[in-house]
């Protein structure tokens, strides 16, 4: 193995000319985005439950965890009906849409991993694609200058949404309650109305003027007179009606009839580019999950489309050799490797991942343990390794903000891991109109230009460059953990290019710091990305001492409101489900 690995860490001046460019492309372009739009994203992910510290909640029978106190329920019932985790999970996938509108989705897409009480193992990918009529440069000026907003606002943002080609794939396989029953109540909350949170209403007060732009025509999320306030009943009709087709119609509900004609009408109002056939192709697939080890625990999660299951088991993978139960939590040596680590995966997403149907991924060599071992041989204990330094891994060549999480338990111990949204909170702001839910601006997830930052300060290359019916690369990850042969985890978050971060971090702080999963979820988190080249950091996630001893070494740190929104459940010795929801929003554990 380790002959097929030629791994280029080069030393400064050695450093690529591409590399340079990236960087030149990469701070004029991030300088921007970090201004006026990724502090943004990331304080609305922090309320004002921030400061209460919850306590684990534990269930017998089955458990859901998700973004929002309606959803949950809806979940907790189906499977109270005798629904298993995916009937549950089809419930809240179509409640969250309705009542959690900047990321529930039926609009966007996102990705699952599913684990049947028996041990099967799959994954899902209904992650949008790229229109037909997409092209290479289609956010760049006649001078090869990305138009940034272009990517991240109004309809030429919008890929093909796949959710609810994802909710029937999902169904047909694995559901067992009927379809009607489980679509059901994202109809009726719709109908009649949910109350909103105080969050929901300092959002849609705020974003009311992007509602205005790109909703000429009107919709429900501005507010006639006066301001949105906590507790007003939000009433969707058009919604509601969408939802009633697909209730009745499945799949031919959204992608064709009433539903489609509306999302082309939309387009040529805006100048998008979803075309009827683009609806009409569009198909969740199926794809082998990513297995890996940690400390005797099987870790199952997303492969590309999604970088998030790749370089979660790569930052594992690094961190595996060093004693951090010893060293502590969040102490300097710990913080040390796992930036370490987060750098040099973060490094190897923006060169080697890209959707695996248009480009090949070098995912055998990514999970290689001595790989991610020899990544981390440069290591220097004295000083933070530059992102100068660090490139890609390379490989011979063979012949050849705002997303949202839940995790679902049933009684048996079938379990869903889903991470799903429409990219940014509220996505491109374009509500269709008649068919009353939000689009995606996903087409930013792709590397609009080489080098140059997307909303979340990522860089790609032309493994993510756009082309016409492809997936932009994602950072979900959703993900399952067992042990000895059982069903042990169940975790995931939003968070952008934090959601890998958040994740690795979840799960090493319940199984080498021994937290519960409340605990876990709970706990103040850190992020490195390899570009910008800091460290994000919580308030009081390092402790002062900690935070001098690391800037002596050089790290620099970037204090950010709050990282990720994990929504998690872990099985304990006892048999019981422990739910960790994140106090960072209004997220909400139930079961019974
Ligand atoms: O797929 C991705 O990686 C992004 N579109 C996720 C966006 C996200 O998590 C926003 N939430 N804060």
């Amino acid at each position: 193995m380790q002959k097929t690995i030629i791994q280029t860490v080069s030393k400064g001046i050695k450093t690529s000319t591409l590399f340079a460019m990236a960087l030149l492309c990469f701070s004029q372009a991030n300088a921007q985005v970090e201004k006026d739009k990724n502090v943004k994203a990331f304080e609305f992910l922090s309320n004002s439950n921030s400061q209460d510290v919850r306590k684990a909640q534990e269930f017998k029978n089955g458990a859901v965890v998700s973004a929002h106190p309606e959803a949950t329920a809806v979940g907790v019932e189906i499977l109270k009906k005798g629904g298993n985790a995916v009937d549950a999970t089809v419930a809240v996938k179509f409640a969250l849409a309705v009542v959690y509108p900047n990321a529930g989705n039926i609009g966007g897409g996102g990705f699952l991993i599913y684990r049947s009480a028996k041990g099967e193992l799959n994954s899902m990918d209904f992650r949008e694609k790229a229109p037909a009529l997409a092209q290479k440069d289609m956010y760049l000026d006649i001078n090869g200058d990305p138009i940034s907003e272009k990517s991240k606002e109004g309809h030429l943002a919008a890929g093909v949404p796949g959710t609810v080609s994802g909710m029937v794939e999902l169904h047909k396989k694995y559901g067992k309650l009927k379809w009607a029953e489980l679509v059901e109540p994202a109809y009726q909350l719709a109908t009649k109305g949910f109350k909103i949170t105080k969050q929901q209403a300092n959002e849609l007060n705020r974003l009311k003027s992007k509602f205005q732009q790109f909703n000429p025509l009107g919709t429900v999320f501005i507010k006639g007179e006066g301001e949105w306030k906590q507790g007003d009943l939000l009433v969707q009709t058009e919604l509601a009606n969408t939802m009633r087709l697909i209730r009745d119609k499945g799949r031919a509900g959204f992608y064709e009839g009433e539903v489609a004609n509306y999302i082309v009408e939309e387009m040529k109002r805006g100048g998008g580019l979803i075309s009827k056939e683009d609806l009409k192709n569009y198909k969740a697939a199926w794809r082998a999950p990513i297995l890996g080890d940690y400390k005797g625990y099987k870790v199952i999660t997303m492969p590309p489309t999604s970088s998030g299951g790749i370089a979660l088991v790569q930052l594992l993978q690094s961190i595996a050799p060093y004693p951090i139960s010893k060293w502590g939590h969040n102490s300097d040596s710990t913080t040390q490797v796992m930036v370490e680590a987060e750098r040099r995966a973060y490094a190897d997403r923006a060169k080697h991942l890209g959707d695996p149907d248009f480009w090949k991924v070098p995912q055998k060599e990514l999970l290689e343990p001595a790989y991610n071992k020899s990544r981390m041989a440069n290591l220097n204990w004295d000083k933070a390794t530059p992102s100068t330094e660090i490139q890609a891994g390379e490989f011979a060549k063979k012949e050849s903000e705002e997303t949202t999480h839940f995790s679902v338990v049933d009684k048996e111990g079938n379990a869903v891991s889903l991470t799903t949204t429409i990219n940014t909170s509220y996505g491109n702001y374009v509500v269709v109109k008649g068919a009353g839910f939000l689009l995606n601006n996903e087409m930013d997830d792709f590397s609009v230009k080489p080098g140059v930052a997307n909303y979340f300060g990522l860089i790609g290359y032309e493994a993510n460059a756009i082309a016409p019916n492809k997936r932009m690369l994602s950072s979900m990850t959703p993900t399952i953990l067992e042990k000895d042969g059982k069903l042990s985890m169940v975790v995931g978050t939003p968070g952008g290019s934090t959601i890998i971060t958040s994740v690795f971090q979840t799960i090493v702080n319940v199984i080498d710091f021994g937290m519960d999963m409340q605990e876990a979820v709970n706990a103040k988190k850190f992020h490195h990305q390899w570009l910008p080249d800091r460290v994000d950091v919580e308030p009081k996630a390092l402790t002062p001492e900690v935070q001098q001893k690391l800037e002596a070494k050089g790290y620099t740190f970037y204090k950010r409101n709050s990282i990720g929104r994990v929504d998690a459940i872990l099985v304990t010795k006892n048999g019981t489900y422990q739910t960790g929801a994140d106090p960072r929003g209004d997220d909400t554990a139930g079961g019974w």
